[in-house]
């Protein structure tokens, strides 16, 4: 395949059969040029705000993110020549701080955590002192945003029908619901009996307001209810115990070499995340 340039080359991720009764397929996301599902999203989010004219050349690009998403629109925001400020937590790991400073990200950190030990609060309040100071400034917003909802809908849920004439179920990690949001629009447009299952994990306030398990698995659960979330077509959800998630990872890229999400071994924090 020839790209004239990495971002041409993200999406299209090949899908592997994994297991045979009942048939149970994995689309390699991790395979995605910066690591990760996330770069559909920033790729579609930077392209349509140029079109929209949101951006132009000097305008910064910001986010709350210390992970993959980060990553993404950073490698992207390089790309285009746009400034990056992504707002992360203290618990940045190592590797995704060094992975963003070889972008030429620039890197706020919020201090303040809230009575469940998460950063969330403190980073959207930076973000939105900043939208109001700081002039030419661009917030992506991946908890509520239309065109990211709008980047998995026309992106990885076309291949997805392309893929598949029938599709009884989707299985789907769930953070800022955005994918979700997209994906489960489109496969429910074609396949009608499709179940839509979401997989949130322990500690996540998604679906339970009133948990407070610390998190570290990047990727997977939230400590706000996302905007994006009433997009979702969602019909069942499963919390899946983090050590659990662990190691379904591990066999799976053990067994079969599979790198479903994320290369998330190198990823995980040691501490809560957002
Ligand atoms: C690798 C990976 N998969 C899935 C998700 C969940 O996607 P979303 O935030 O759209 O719910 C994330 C979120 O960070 C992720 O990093």
């Amino acid at each position: 395949m020839l790209y004239n340039n990495i971002i041409a080359a993200i999406g299209n991720t090949p899908v592997v059969k994994v297991d045979d009764v009942p048939y149970y397929y994995a689309k390699l996301e991790g395979l995605n040029p910066f690591g990760s599902i996330k770069d559909r999203a920033a790729a579609y989010a930077i392209r349509c705000g140029y079109e929209q004219q949101l951006i132009h050349e000097r305008t910064r690009i910001v986010e709350s993110s210390s992970g993959n998403f980060a990553i993404a629109l950073a490698a992207v925001c390089q790309l285009y020549g746009n400034p990056f400020t992504c707002v992360v937590d203290p618990h940045l790991t190592p590797l995704n701080r060094e992975i963003l400073e070889s972008f030429d990200a620039n890197i706020v950190v919020a201090e303040t955590a809230d009575n469940n030990g998460s950063y969330l609060t403190n980073r959207l309040e930076i973000v939105a002192q900043m939208v109001t100071e700081l002039p030419d400034l661009f917030w992506v917003n991946q908890y509520d945003s239309a065109n990211i909802r709008r980047a998995y809908y026309e992106t990885i849920g076309s291949e997805l029908i392309t893929d598949f004439e029938k599709n009884d179920y989707l299985f789907m990690p769930i953070s800022t619901c955005g994918s979700i949001a997209g994906l489960s629009t489109k496969l429910k447009e074609y396949y009608h009996d499709i179940q839509i299952i979401a997989v949130d994990i322990e500690g996540s306030k998604i679906f339970d307001q009133n948990t407070y398990h610390k998190r570290s698995i990047p990727g997977m659960g939230a400590s706000i209810i996302p905007g994006n979330l009433p997009y979702a077509r969602i019909d069942e959800y499963i919390q899946c115990r983090q050590l659990n998630a662990k190691r379904v990872y591990a066999y799976r890229k053990t067994s079969f070499f599979l790198e479903c999400g994320v290369r998330t071994d190198d990823r995980v924090s040691p501490q809560p995340g957002a």
